[in-house]
């Protein structure tokens, strides 16, 4: 095996709390462990097929772990096997990741570090069937990558979507309300169920269970008459009812996952003021998830994927993402890490917990 000299490092799709904590990881274990450079490319995947980059130094990347976003910069759009540029206001389509690999080798790099969710290790797991070792890092605040116990990124959003339902509980209960936090996850519940066992919510909707909004009316008016004259709903952007579709918001065509979710708490707000004659409200907590500092917890978590990434990548171990098992950081085959999005089970003793303690799923 040839000595590696340098390697490169990107951050790619959506962002996450715990970003930078990776790329300082990865920039202070390459150079302090290895005597090995590195360079971090802008904007993703962008930056990769423009050739645009920046040399990481111990300076570039010092007192960076507690900063939300990514020093880098990102994009849920490109992809260099599909690269979207408007040509004469025309959209235009092509593979560039020969252009990619070639600045790879021109800047003479042994290896990338990609920090993304499914769309960009998908994408880096093409680069490495071309030929170019790869090793990823699981970063999503939607957790539902298969193959890792945990994203990094997913406990700041659940902080924040609990702190919002800490906030919503005391008005909600000022005006005898019932409150809906709609909260983000893609296709999958992680979010909205960690947020609302979190932070007590009365019904949680989620993507794995359709849900009939008479049991949802039903929970609502039951604590009215018995408990508390206010309830607090979280709903899952992609939660939709039993034999309906999910509220989709709009459609971005040159992102390799078009489909952008939103809406489903309006919808369900007014369905449930229909219903019941309860003032109903809806916040959509939307970005506020991903930006901020990331908590402790994704700090760690995001350091110690970085340094594992990187003795990998540079110890051979290649064509794998980093992955947490347990309380043990371990890898796993990239082909593995991307072949489905993880769901919530439905046997999962989250679940079975937030029935326990009276949470509504809407379900029964
Ligand atoms: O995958 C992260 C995520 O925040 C999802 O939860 C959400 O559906 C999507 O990205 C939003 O994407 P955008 O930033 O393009 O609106």
């Amino acid at each position: 095996m040839a000595t590696i000299k340098r390697i490169g490092v990107l951050t790619g799709g959506g962002d996450c709390p715990g970003l930078n904590a990776v790329i300082r990881a990865v920039t202070k274990t390459a150079i302090n462990e290895y005597g090995v450079e590195v360079v971090g490319f802008r904007d993703g995947f962008k930056g990769l097929v423009e050739n645009d980059y920046v040399p990481l130094d111990l300076r570039a990347v010092s007192g960076i772990a507690h900063l939300g976003g990514t020093i880098l910069g990102t994009t849920n759009r490109d992809n260099p096997f599909n690269f979207h540029r408007v040509i004469n206001g025309q959209d235009h389509f092509s593979d560039r990741s020969q252009e990619a690999i070639a600045n790879m080798e021109k800047l003479g790099l042994g290896g990338l570090v990609v920090i993304g969710g499914d769309g960009s290790l998908n994408i880096a797991y093409r680069f490495y069937q071309m030929g170019v070792p790869v090793v990823g890092v699981p970063k999503t605040i939607d957790n539902d990558l298969s193959a890792t116990d945990i994203t990094f990124g997913f406990y700041t959003a659940v902080t924040t979507a609990s702190e919002a339902l800490d906030k919503l509980h005391t008005t909600a209960e000022s005006h005898h309300r019932v409150m809906i936090l709609e909260v983000m996850g893609r296709y999958a519940g992680w979010i909205a169920l960690y947020a609302g066992l979190s932070g007590g919510a009365d019904v949680i909707l989620i993507p794995e269970i359709p849900y009939h909004i008479e049991a949802v009316v039903k929970k609502i008016r039951q604590r009215h008459q018995q408990t508390k004259k206010f309830s607090i709903i979280v709903v899952a952007e992609g939660a939709a009812p039993v034999g309906g579709e999910m509220v989709v918001q709009k459609l971005v065509p040159t992102s390799h996952d078009p489909i952008r979710l939103g809406g489903i708490g309006n919808q369900l707000a007014e369905q449930i003021e229909e219903i019941t004659g309860i003032e109903t409200r809806v916040t959509v907590l939307g970005h506020l998830q991903r930006g901020g500092q990331p908590i402790p917890y994704d700090r760690i978590l995001a350091t110690r994927y970085g340094v594992a990434a990187t003795e990998n990548l540079i110890e051979g171990n290649v064509g794998v993402m980093v992955s947490l098992q347990g309380t043990r950081i371990t890898t796993v085959p990239l082909q593995e890490a991307v072949k489905e999005i993880r769901k919530v089970p439905l046997d999962s003793d989250m679940i079975r917990a937030a029935k326990a303690v009276g949470i509504s799923f809407g379900a029964e």
